[in-house]
């Protein structure tokens, strides 16, 4: 087996690196330095498999192939030219480059994709009379280029789609948490699976779902049809379904404490139900058809995570006042004992909770700044 370690780069969601980095080295990953939007950490081959199959939290993991320097459009094309493109893409691989960064000569990421695009048809072509196609959709190489001041770090990304997508959620509800986020809050939350688990507003069933494969000990990758790196030339099959079987082995057929989800609206909760049966949760996560006022605590203790619509994206903010009063209301008289935590964009709909948070931790939800809000009820 090949033990050789290499670097590597996982994005993530911006605030969640510290946890990011967390799991990382629970992963076993080395070297963990924890960037804006990142960590860079160090590991094998079987690393940065189990990283992609395991995470509940990144989105991608990157594996720099080179630093090349990038003043302006002609250098970079210059360089990445020169670079030895052959070690990685083959003309009958498909490809496709992904940039993010700027600087002052390269400040549109589609031009600067381009650039490097040619280059490197222009130098296999030069090599070989042939070249690879591009696609866009389902590359065989994704090649990532950021740009940092006057300088390109290329990289192939070995996760290929965004590790959010698990694959379970080919329904969606209106507004619904993206697969990590959900994750990240249930860390966020320290919570842990010997605790009952509620989402009163679950929508598409996101956090019951993801609290259920993390009690379970589910790797969310099992639910994947492809990564980046299995088209890769070094591929290592026997390696990667070495993982797969171990991942399998480990599951647990039985949660430790009960996991809710409810929702109002019956069509949102089809969705939730049928994400779970996509996953083959359908038994472990209790999905209900229920109003807010309705609800009364399933166990004496437990945690309840919720984001209840907060008036950007559904539902107008004036009209959410009510929901936001009720939920503090249906916390304070039902569920002494459990801790609430309420994850919301809007400080003034918040306010309308009517009871003291013990924590205000900020979190970024895809580009919309919110607070997870912390509530102990006793
Ligand atoms: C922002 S969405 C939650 C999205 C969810 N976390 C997901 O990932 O799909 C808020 C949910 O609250 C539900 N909701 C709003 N008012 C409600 C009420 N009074 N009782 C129960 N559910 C309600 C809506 O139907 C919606 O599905």
């Amino acid at each position: 087996m090949n033990n050789e370690k290499k670097s590597y780069f996982a994005t993530v969601a911006r605030g969640l690196e510290a946890i990011a980095a967390k799991e990382l080295e629970k992963l076993g990953a080395i070297d963990v330095s924890p960037d804006f939007t990142g960590v860079h950490f160090r590991g094998d081959k079987a690393l940065l498999y189990r990283v992609n199959l395991w995470s509940r939290i990144l989105f991608r993991v990157l594996m720099p192939i080179a630093d090349v320097k990038s003043d302006n459009a002609e250098q970079l094309y210059q360089s990445v030219y020169n670079f030895n493109w052959e070690e990685y893409l083959q003309v009958d691989d498909t490809f496709a480059v992904i940039c993010t960064g700027s600087n002052k000569n390269l400040n549109h990421t589609h031009f600067t994709a381009l650039q490097i695009k040619n280059a490197i048809v222009d130098r296999q072509r030069k090599q070989t009379g042939k070249r690879s196609n591009i696609d866009i959709e389902n590359p065989d190489i994704l090649i990532n280029a950021h740009i940092v001041e006057n300088c390109c770090i290329l990289s192939l990304d070995s996760s290929g789609e965004s590790l959010h997508r698990r694959g379970y959620r080919p329904a969606m509800g209106l507004a619904p948490l993206k697969e990590t986020f959900a994750s990240a809050l249930l860390e966020l939350a320290e919570w842990q699976p010997d605790l009952p688990f509620l989402d009163p507003l679950c929508g598409s069933g996101t956090l019951p779902i993801e609290a259920a494969l993390k009690s379970l000990n589910i790797a969310p990758g099992l639910y994947r049809k492809k990564f980046g790196f299995q088209s890769w030339k070094d591929f290592d099959r026997d390696l990667w379904e070495e993982l797969i079987v171990e991942a399998k082995e480990s599951q647990l057929s039985q949660l430790s404490a009960p996991i809710f989800g409810s929702d109002r609206d019956p069509n949102i909760l089809k969705q939730a139900r049928s994400n779970a049966r996509f996953c083959n949760l359908e038994k472990h996560v209790q999905l209900i058809q229920k109003d807010l006022s309705e609800i009364e605590a399933p166990c004496d203790r437990g945690i309840i995570i919720c984001n209840p619509p907060y008036g950007k994206r559904i539902g107008e903010v004036e009209e959410l006042g009510g929901l936001y009063k009720l939920l503090g209301d249906v916390f304070k008289q039902r569920f002494k004992g459990w801790t609430a935590f309420v994850l919301t964009g809007n400080k003034e709909l918040a306010k309308r909770i009517g009871l003291k948070a013990s924590r205000r931790i900020p979190v970024n939800n895809g580009s919309l700044p919110c607070t997870l809000l912390k509530y102990e009820l006793y």
